[in-house]
């Protein structure tokens, strides 16, 4: 930077500087695992971030509002790229069945597991939604998550639908969070279709999917490809259908048996294959041809009791992206905390704790499309901070249940309450 560029810059008001602090980047372009960079500082305006480096090296001395970092971490905000929180009633008496030994697929064919979080969803209005689903979300913002996406599919049918869809709306007008809405009304067949499986899936193409699209509810559609939802081939027209609409794509694939819902998602270049204790090696190749991240989902397999873990070794040796979320929802994974998710993911799975970091940020942005502008504390990123009293992140997650952001900023705005 010449001299004349930098005094006119440092000229400039600027909205915040956080000052001697450690930045755990985890920015992808610098070679080391967590992106750190050490005697740092980071500079924002506008809700967006204009520096971030060596604090001897910044040409922001001050600005409206300048912190003390004392020596504190700062991190992405953390990101839960796959949620299911809005929903009524809870499945306690489903966690006593399965600790029986009735497996999840045995239960919801016996008319429990989804449809009866439907049964309770249909019958809920907006105000009870939101304030359960509030309860959940809080404890999520709570360790710092300022992204997150939640998903449909407990409607079941246009109305309600939309319903959990506009509760998910307003829970992001009301919430310092940026919330990103799924539609997942391919989530199971209803009840009242039960002996009509296409005829479900037209609806869902015909009438919900354009209604969504009609009051911009969703950006992005999921589906649940396995033996007790949907085919391969239904996900296909599924997705031709969304695709039409403008939707993203995402799946539950490959959950709990190998049904090729992966290669669907390959062929429509979707953002992510969630899940995917099944997938196969060749399945993995495609992913990364197409660009597709995996989002990694230790909370379903730790409640659910499952033995097949998703292939970590294999994604990591073809630079499959890995993120990691919570699945929050009543029955599979009833877990309102990515910070265990997270450590689930190492312990159970394997993953590092650089990976899982990079997990809850960088790879979950990338799992919403959003790898662009957030998940990386980098100029031109959106300045979602966390300031943590830890010696290193990897102490975050290995200590389960113990540590919470000092600080939080939004878009540069500091949260002062969830
Ligand atoms: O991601 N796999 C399907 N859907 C959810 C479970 C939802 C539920 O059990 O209510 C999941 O695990
Ligand atoms: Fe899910």
């Amino acid at each position: 930077m010449n001299a004349s560029r930098q005094d006119s810059r440092t000229m400039e008001t600027i909205d915040g500087l956080i000052r001697n602090i450690r930045i755990a980047t985890l920015n992808s372009q610098l070679d080391t695992d967590y992106g750190v960079i050490e005697d740092g500082c980071l500079a924002w305006n506008d809700g967006k971030i204009l520096y971030v480096g060596p604090q001897d090296q910044s040409p922001y001395p001050s600005a409206v509002t300048t912190i003390d970092g004392d020596g504190c971490w700062l991190t992405p905000g953390l990101i839960d790229c796959h949620t299911h929180l809005v929903y009524a009633g809870n499945r306690a008496g489903e966690f006593e069945a399965l600790r029986q030994g009735k497996s999840y697929a045995e239960i919801a064919k016996a008319g429990g597991g989804i449809r009866s979080t439907v049964t309770a969803t249909r019958a809920a209005d907006e105000a009870d939604l939101f304030s359960e689903a509030a309860k959940r979300l809080q404890r999520l913002l709570a360790e710092g998550v300022t992204t997150v996406e939640i998903k449909s599919g407990y409607g079941l049918n246009r109305d309600d639908e939309l319903k959990m869809l506009r509760v998910i709306r307003q829970l992001g007008e009301h919430f310092p969070v940026e919330v990103h809405a799924t539609c997942l009304a391919a989530h199971a067949v209803p009840p009242e279709f039960h002996d009509d499986p296409e005829a479900y899936l037209n609806r869902v193409i015909d009438e919900i999917l354009p209604a969504v699209a009609a009051e911009n509810l969703a950006t992005s559609v999921d589906v649940f490809c396995e033996s007790i939802a949907f085919s391969a081939d239904q996900t296909r027209r599924l997705f031709r259908a969304a695709t039409r609409l403008g939707f993203k794509l995402k799946g539950h694939v490959e959950q709990l048996t190998q049904q090729g819902g992966t290669d669907v998602l390959c062929e429509f270049n979707a953002l992510s294959a969630d899940h995917i204790e099944f997938i196969s090696e060749p399945q993995i190749g495609r992913m990364a041809e197409a660009g597709v991240t995996a989002v990694i989902l230790p909370g379903a397999f730790y409640y659910l009791g499952e033995h097949q873990k998703p292939p970590i070794e294999s994604l990591r040796a073809h630079q499959v992206p890995m993120a990691v979320a919570t699945d929050q929802n009543p029955g599979s994974s009833p877990l309102s905390s990515l910070l265990t998710a997270a450590n689930l993911a190492c312990v159970l799975f394997g993953m590092t704790p650089a990976e899982a970091w990079s997990g809850m940020t960088r790879s979950a942005a990338q799992a919403l499309g959003l790898g662009d502008r957030k998940g990386q504390l980098r100029e031109g990123f959106d300045a979602d901070l966390l300031l943590w009293d830890v010696d290193h992140p990897r102490q975050i997650i290995h200590e389960i249940n113990r540590f919470r952001p000092q600080r939080i900023w939004q878009a540069g705005q500091e949260r002062t309450h969830v």
